[in-house]
């Protein structure tokens, strides 16, 4: 199976040429182009290989929600994948396991794929893997409450393994350490009640020196990239290595 690399934008580029310019690209199979809000359409209209993302989405479909967006109206612009639960927006927007339990569920619904993210930060993973397995698992059984495989297909789910310590540092987490987590995950989503087999990818300070590490375990499944992907060239490199696999 092909590995997905998906590229997270977050709040950039700053204007719409060059957004049109990055997606062009970055228009190979196998990635997912997340880019904010405003620049979907235009990225829609440019993409022809790589799927379409949105970096985050609301649980209610309609009303007075203000600078909100629904999953529904998401999906009628061609948005095929949703970020829910970027630690960004867990930290600095106080998101809860709740609020991101009803988004997630609220974009299934939908039809769109969940890239749900998890992962520990610098203080858990301190006090050891054990630690950080056991917040991993506290926050999927939150963030998936209600989902199971009779109710969704399994690729309708991504879970995205981000250690926080990780992001835009450029210090990535060791690739076996990241192999023991998505072994873990798996495990943990494969059993009752969930009974899911979701791709699992890595993502944290992700680039084209380091992502074949990562790859050449059959157990990380893809990645989820932030600042390498803003760079068109360094991206491509990301991409030609993950078809390798
Ligand atoms: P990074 O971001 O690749 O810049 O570390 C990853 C992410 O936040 O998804």
């Amino acid at each position: 199976m092909r590995k997905l690399i998906i590229a997270n934008w977050k709040m950039n580029p700053g204007g719409i040429k060059e957004a049109v310019k990055l997606a062009g690209a970055s228009d190979f199979k196998g990635a997912v182009i997340a880019p904010p809000y405003v620049f979907i359409p235009a990225v829609k209209a440019v993409l022809k290989k790589a799927a379409l993302g949105a970096q985050d989405a609301f649980w209610e479909e309609s009303g007075a929600y203000t600078g909100e967006i629904s999953p529904g109206t998401l999906k009628k612009m061609g948005v095929g994948y949703v970020v829910i639960g970027h630690s960004e927006r867990r930290r600095r927007l106080s998101e809860t396991d709740e609020m991101i339990n009803k988004k997630l569920l609220a974009s299934l619904k939908s039809g769109l794929k969940v890239i749900l993210c998890v992962g520990e930060d610098k203080s858990i993973r301190k006090k050891g893997f054990s630690a950080a397995k056991n917040f991993v698992r506290n926050q999927l059984k939150k963030n998936l409450r209600g989902v199971k495989s009779s109710v969704i297909s399994h690729r309708s789910l991504v879970i995205a393994y981000e250690p926080i310590w990780a992001i835009g540092t450029g210090r990535p987490a060791r690739p076996r350490d990241a192999v023991l987590m998505h072994a873990f995950i798996k495990k943990f989503l494969a059993s009752k009640p969930y009974v899911l087999r979701p791709r699992i990818v890595y993502g944290g300070s992700v680039n084209s020196g380091n992502i074949g590490s990562f790859l050449a375990n059959p157990e990380v499944e893809g990645a989820l990239v932030g600042g390498a992907s803003l760079n068109a060239s360094e991206f491509r490199k990301i991409l030609k290595i993950a078809a390798g696999y």
